[in-house]
């Protein structure tokens, strides 16, 4: 595990390494649940795992609004950002994408889940703020939960799970074009989660798309 102002060990790959780099932020503690399919090849993709909080025993402890310090200039093929980014304050979201810019190689891409502010909106004019909306592994999830984290786990004390800010598709498109991001596209799914993905300037657009599709991502109008 780096340490803050330690080099970034994990990125020193060997040149005949044929996997791509995924970048894991914000990853939580290690097990497949937290990475999405696609990624879970490790003849394709080789994982670094960062997160905040050393406890989840990351490659890289650092936060991801900035991770000079660790992550080289376009060093990671794709991002995977799950459940994190409404960890921020509002004004970190703007340095957080604008950090993923940087750290992506050209053609990569990140793709990023956070809650869906739309459907939590709906979910709470229909039946309030605290039914159980769904069963995650850490116990039911109600609307207040998504929309400030999880309360059972930040009154344990664990206040990396606090949420500070929010999103709509509209919005989180808006903000990664503005980070830099050449293209943007979202799709909500049947539940809670809004998903993005980001693509950078020579970004093989319709290729991704595609290896996304066939993990059951689609991001097609
Ligand atoms: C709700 S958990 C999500 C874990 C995992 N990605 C998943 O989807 O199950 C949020 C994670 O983001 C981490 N986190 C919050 N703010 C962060 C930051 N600024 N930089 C890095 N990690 C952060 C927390 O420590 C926690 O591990």
């Amino acid at each position: 595990m780096s340490q803050p102002g330690m080099p970034s060990v994990p990125f020193n790959t060997a040149p005949q390494e044929p996997r791509r780099v995924l970048l894991h932020v914000g990853c939580g503690p290690k097990g497949n649940r937290q990475l999405n399919p696609m990624y879970r090849d490790t003849s394709q993709w080789r994982e670094i795992r960062l997160d905040l909080d050393p406890t989840v025993k990351p490659d890289i402890v650092c936060s991801f609004v900035d991770m000079r310090a660790h992550v080289p200039d376009a060093s990671a093929d794709a991002i995977w950002s799950s459940h994190n980014i409404e960890h921020l304050f509002d004004h970190e979201v703007p340095l957080a994408l604008a950090e993923f810019v940087r750290v992506l190689k050209p053609g990569g891409y990140t793709l990023i889940r956070t809650p869906d502010l739309n459907a939590i909106v709906e979910a709470i004019v229909k039946n309030g703020l605290e039914f159980p909306a769904y069963m995650s592994p850490a116990g039911p999830i109600t609307p207040l939960d998504m929309l400030y984290g999880h309360r059972p786990s930040i009154a344990r004390g664990n206040t990396f799970m606090a949420h500070h800010t929010t999103f709509t598709d509209i919005r989180l498109a808006n903000l990664l074009m503005q980070a830099g991001f050449a293209e943007a596209r979202t799709r909500k799914d049947s539940g809670f989660d809004l998903w993005a993905v980001g693509f950078t300037e020579d970004a093989d657009v319709p290729a991704i798309l595609a290896e996304l599709e066939a993990h059951g991502l689609s991001f097609r109008e």
